[in-house]
């Protein structure tokens, strides 16, 4: 097909473009296999042939095309709790809450439904690719796989490794380090053997260092230096979790992580609020990434991430719902959110204010940057070639509709009102590798 549409992608943290009713020639495998703009001469040409051929979507006026958005951090388990006890400490919301809850999915009868309704509401967010925490059951967890495979949305997914008898509920852990690994081996295999083009992806996905035993991180720390897997965990999340690392190992959540081997390039850090200078170096070095978790952050970890200076950095940062330390799966919230908080961390501009009074200087993040790490800053986390809309990209869109009295607007102003002025009514359909995974209505093309 060719999609002829006006549409914004993410370059860098701090540019975007924007081009008007380009012609998007996508390939039957749902690569982007050309971008003609308007300016070039083999438009006319190549537009008609489009047409002649049938296979030309025009977009209706006022609707445009955007990436689609990858979580980089959503716990599918917890998506009954979403909203619930978010005023708890961490410890306490996983063992009252999340644990009792997470036990169940060993029913696949409970399972099924709530994933279901999972995926689809996040296709209708306009999230096409996912990075989850399943839960420490295989069975749940392939189901997860068949269903966003079913459904079209492209995910990579972990089974949950927890083993620490101090940190876990006896109803809800793995018997034994043998257990746990055992347990990661079978999964990665299952998975590996029955996608084979990669659309679904295993996961290592030790849950966090308090939740399991030295042997049990080491050991799957040399599985990821062994194979090409994307490893997940939670990293220096809280002051509680911070500090339990510290004083069990005396070092931080980024050193051990390190030394178990469970940092590469394809290794995604979820939070990270905490970092020490020398934790963020070595994220920088093992070419890690990080899951910015704004909405989660406020809660849990009640702080916020220096996301300014992190990308200043180099650091790979993509933007995580945390499903359901986050509420909400949108991540068009979640980058609202990463940029209003970051607000609250900049000092006062007023120059009144003196800058050592409250606040850290140059802190705050712009639109563009929150879009840049809702799209290609998770796809670059992933090593995905999706995020942007290039030729040589995965076909990951979402088709929008602007508010009314857009077009007298710039393009960057447009930009910040198809971010700010969202509701999810306003995602008229979603493509995942050129197919059409959710359809709102038909109204958003000619
Ligand atoms: N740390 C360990 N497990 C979890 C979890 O499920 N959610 C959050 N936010 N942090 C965690
Ligand atoms: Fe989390």
């Amino acid at each position: 097909i060719t999609l002829k549409a006006s549409y914004f992608s993410a370059n860098s943290p701090n540019s975007s473009s924007f081009h008007e009713d380009s012609l998007i020639e996508i390939s039957d495998n749902g690569q982007i296999t050309n971008i003609i703009h308007q300016t070039a001469s083999e438009y006319s040409e190549r537009l008609s042939a489009a047409r002649q051929h049938d296979h030309l979507i025009t977009l209706a006026p006022g609707h445009f095309l955007l990436p689609g958005f990858i979580d980089l951090h959503n716990h599918a388990p917890q998506w009954p709790q979403a909203g619930i006890a978010l005023d708890r400490p961490l410890a306490d919301w996983l063992n009252h809450y999340t644990f009792p809850l997470e036990a169940r999915y060993a029913d696949l009868d409970f399972a099924t439904p709530v994933y279901q309704d999972l995926v689809t509401e996040m296709l209708a967010n306009g999230t096409t690719t996912a990075l989850y925490f399943g839960t420490i059951h295989n069975s749940a967890n392939l189901r997860l796989a068949e269903i966003c495979s079913q459904a079209g949305q492209r995910a990579f997914i972990g089974s949950v490794a927890m083993d620490n008898p101090d940190q876990t509920p006896d109803y809800y852990r793995d018997a034994s380090p043998e257990e746990a690994i055992n347990k990661t081996q079978t999964f990665v295999q299952a998975i590996q053997d029955t996608y084979r083009n990669g659309f679904i992806q295993p996961v290592i996905t030790p849950r966090f260092i308090p939740s399991c035993t030295t042997e049990t991180l080491q050991q799957l720390g040399q599985l990821a230096q062994s194979q090409h897997i994307t490893v997940q965990t939670h990293c220096s999340e809280s002051d509680w979790e911070h500090n339990y690392v510290r004083e069990r190992y005396g070092h931080t959540d980024s050193e051990m992580l390190q030394s178990f081997g469970l940092l590469n390039q394809h290794s995604v850090l979820a939070h990270a609020t905490q970092l020490t200078t020398t934790d963020q170096s070595i994220i920088k070095t093992e070419q890690a990434a990080i899951a910015h978790c704004p909405i989660s952050n406020a809660y849990f970890g009640n702080g916020i991430l220096p996301a300014h200076e992190l990308l200043n950095q180099g650091i790979k940062i993509g933007l995580g719902s945390d499903i359901a330390g986050g509420y909400t799966p949108s991540l068009y919230a979640n980058l609202q959110q990463a940029v209003t908080a970051s607000q609250i961390r900049q000092d006062g501009v007023d120059a009144t204010i003196a800058a050592d009074q409250r606040g850290v200087a140059n802190s705050r993040i712009s639109a563009k940057q929150a879009f840049y790490m809702a799209t290609v800053g998770g796809a670059t986390s992933l090593g995905i070639q999706a995020g942007a809309i290039e030729s040589g990209l995965l076909a990951d869109f979402q088709i929008v509709q602007a508010p009314p009295r857009f077009a007298s607007l710039t393009p960057d102003e447009q930009l910040e009102q198809l971010l700010f002025r969202h509701t999810r009514h306003q995602i008229k359909a979603v493509y995942v590798q050129g197919k059409l995974v959710h359809e709102k209505e038909h109204n958003w093309y000619e």
